[in-house]
């Protein structure tokens, strides 16, 4: 996104905390040849020093993932809202009225459902015990047969089903009032599951991109949990560069808040993108376990079409051409 931004025009200043629960190395002196402040989004005063002379910020700081366990809720909370809230104030205070949030398709929860007899619905939770034998697909909550899985609209309701999904729509809320309070423009990117290079290594808070991508590095097949059906859209990170620069473009002429998928719009299984992505490795194929942790949804799958219709952006990467970069691309830290 540095190199995004820098190549569009722009003079870019990159803060981040260095989160140590993130980074299994000491994070990076400079992105792209821009030097990193170390500034914790918590610190109002760090951060009002560090928006000196700023007119947009483009928020992607954030923990992520399903964690460790709820030892982490604190943590969660403090750097995905209280963050957030302690950079909502500095910008209102300082004047700075352009924001671009990365928000994230766990807001949604499990995806837009139909079933064959009751038409579109909502399904039941995932039950522990359904999981363990194996049963993993959603059912209709009336009938109990299977829902066939459609296109989720940015019009879905919110529906975060762990704390990280539950804290990202704090930040949407957040942000949504602090637009109508000041007239601001604030655009949240609703990212499904990016990939590609400079990835970070696999921790308790990677993506399942990462996580297979570090597996082949060690030799290693990835672990594919339930039974690799479960579907997701895969977004290159370039793509979600470009995202963020025309949702930049886009809060210049355009105040108030508005949520945007950022989306391939071509789904994947989990099996299938493991799959190929330790052919491209020429790796050992991944080996699917039937594990399953009970705070992932089964499929989500999103419209891209506002995001085209409106801040004209459409993700270009295929997923293969994608993977088979991915496959040999460095990670970082
Ligand atoms: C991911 C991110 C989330 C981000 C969202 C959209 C994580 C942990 N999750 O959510 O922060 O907001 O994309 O960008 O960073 N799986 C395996 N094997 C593994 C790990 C996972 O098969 O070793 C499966 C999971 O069961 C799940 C799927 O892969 O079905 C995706 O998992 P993951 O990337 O962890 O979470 P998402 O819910 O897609």
């Amino acid at each position: 996104m540095v190199a995004a931004l820098r190549a569009d025009g722009h003079d870019v200043t990159v803060i981040d905390s260095g989160c140590t629960a993130a980074h299994r190395v000491p994070p990076v002196a400079d992105v792209s040849g821009v030097p990193v402040r170390r500034v914790d989004l918590r610190d109002r005063d760090a951060v009002a020093a560090a928006l000196v002379g700023v007119d947009a910020v483009v928020h992607q700081a954030a923990m992520v993932g399903l964690g460790v366990d709820l030892d982490d809720l604190p943590d969660y909370v403090g750097s995905n809202d209280l963050g957030t809230a302690v950079l909502l104030a500095v910008m209102a205070r300082a004047d700075i009225s352009r924001l671009v949030l990365a928000s994230s398709m766990v807001v949604y929860g499990e995806g837009a459902y139909e079933c064959p007899q009751h038409g579109p619905t909502r399904p039941v939770g995932r039950a522990e015990d359904d999981l363990a034998a194996g049963r993993f697909e959603p059912v209709c909550p009336a009938c109990r047969s299977p829902l066939r899985p459609g296109l989720v609209t940015e019009d879905a309701p919110l529906d975060p089903r762990n704390v990280y999904a539950a804290t990202k729509v704090a930040q949407e809320h957040l942000s949504a009032a602090w637009a109508r309070q000041t007239g601001g423009a604030v655009v949240a990117l609703r990212y499904h599951n990016v990939y590609g290079p400079r990835m970070p290594r696999d921790t308790p808070y990677s993506g399942v991109a990462a996580i297979f991508r570090s597996a082949l590095a060690a030799g290693r097949p990835p672990r594919v949990f339930e039974d690799g059906g479960q579907r997701r859209d895969f977004v290159h990170v370039r793509d979600v560069a470009a995202a963020n620069l025309a949702a930049l473009a886009s809060t210049a002429v355009r105040p108030g808040w508005r949520a945007y998928n950022v989306a391939s719009g071509r789904p994947a299984t989990i099996g299938a993108m493991a799959a190929e992505l330790s052919r491209a490795a020429d790796g050992p194929p991944p080996v699917t376990t039937g594990e399953f942790r009970l705070g992932d949804v089964r499929h989500v799958v999103a419209s891209p079409a506002r995001a085209e219709a409106e801040l004209g952006f459409r993700a270009t990467v295929e997923l293969s051409a994608g993977l088979a970069e991915f496959a040999h691309a460095p990670l970082r830290g």
